[in-house]
């Protein structure tokens, strides 16, 4: 293939999320399997800056599949939103002879990827990873399943105490701007309420609901997410409380959430989008992204960098949990 990379570079980028250290041993070992050079990045952009770039050989991946966080390292970088700083990044980039990119992050890393091609840098593909589930053109992103397993285990261990007790539970969960974490283990948690940033609830209608369904109960539990205030849950428990005398404990499950041994589907998904990224670098393509849509792995473009969040917009299926979590 005339447009096979000679040297790839690999990067995450952002927050951890289970399931990275999976696509990164996927595009280590099929980089070594094409016979085509690889080097990763330490600590995501930071690494271009700080030219920390070093050979990945296959024993660097070994014994990694089942870890969470990322092997790499990553950060949160906002030195390289700086053009004169990626213009030195695409200096050092090619005198190291990269000619290919495979960058796992969120919205934000992919951004940085874009403009650093379309500035002249290597082509660069994305492997989308965050335990949000919130990057537009894919309807999965990896470490979601995990994160929702274990955000759903500590609202299981919650829910005892609330009934044994009879106490009520507000459980605040990550994923910043977008609901898609609040639903999932809102739902499978058996919460009496949902509440998500895309579908707001006023505090007269949501301690409407709350009264209501107090005839019935006197142990409740809200999920709430975080909705890009993390820790705003405390407030709201000291409205309802001011509002009816009731009692909301607050237990925020922040970044519990984002770490652990990652689950079957993000070691799975991982897997699979690694070799898929080296194979579409080796096809040609660039700026663009594996994605997941309706079960199949298929390439899309990055997220426009000013229209790249996902939310929440299946109102129906909250409506449907407010009707079995009533008895
Ligand atoms: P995520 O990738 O999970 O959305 P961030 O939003 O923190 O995480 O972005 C990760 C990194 O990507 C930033 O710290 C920065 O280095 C880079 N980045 C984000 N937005 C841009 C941008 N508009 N231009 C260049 N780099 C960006
Ligand atoms: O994007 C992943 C995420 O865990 C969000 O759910 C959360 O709002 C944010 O990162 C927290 O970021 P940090 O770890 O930098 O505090």
């Amino acid at each position: 293939m005339s447009d096979k990379p000679k040297k790839i570079l690999v990067l995450s980028s952002g927050g951890d999320s289970p399931g990275m250290n999976a696509a990164i041993r996927a595009v280590v070992r099929s980089a070594h399997y094409y016979d085509i050079e690889i080097v990763g990045s330490h600590m995501g952009y930071r690494g271009l800056i700080e030219k920390t770039i070093f050979p990945l050989k296959q024993e660097f991946v070994s014994n990694s599949i089942q870890r969470g966080g990322t092997i790499l390292k990553t950060d949160r970088c906002p030195e390289f939103k700086g053009k004169t700083v990626r213009d030195q990044c695409r200096e050092y980039l090619n005198s190291e002879g990269i000619d290919g990119m495979v960058v796992l992050g969120g919205n934000g890393s992919f951004a940085g990827a874009t403009v650093l091609q379309e500035e002249g840098g290597p082509r660069a593909l994305g492997i989308p990873c965050t335990i949000d589930n919130d990057i537009v053109g894919t309807d999965y992103c990896i470490g979601f399943d995990t994160a929702c397993n274990t955000a759903l285990e500590a609202i299981d261990r919650i829910r005892d105490t609330a009934l044994s007790l009879e106490r009520n539970f507000l459980i605040e969960v990550m994923g910043r701007a977008s609901g898609f974490i609040a639903v999932a283990v809102g739902i499978a948690g058996g919460a009496d309420i949902i509440l998500t940033p895309e579908f707001p609830v006023g505090i007269e209608s949501l301690v409407k609901k709350i009264k209501y369904n107090r005839k019935k109960r006197m142990a409740s539990i809200i999920v709430v997410a975080e909705a890009d205030k993390p820790g705003s849950s405390v407030q709201l428990a000291s409205e309802i409380e001011e509002a009816i005398g009731v009692k909301y404990r607050v237990c925020i499950l922040g970044h519990t959430q984002r770490g652990g041994t990652p689950t079957v589907k993000d070691r799975k998904v991982g897997s699979l989008m690694g070799i898929k990224a080296v194979q579409a670098l080796m096809a040609g393509e660039s700026k663009k992204m594996i994605a997941m849509l309706k079960d199949e792995y298929v390439l899309t473009s990055f997220p426009d960098i000013n229209n790249a969040v996902r939310f929440f917009d299946d109102e129906e299926l909250l409506k449907l949990n407010s009707i079995i979590c009533e008895f």
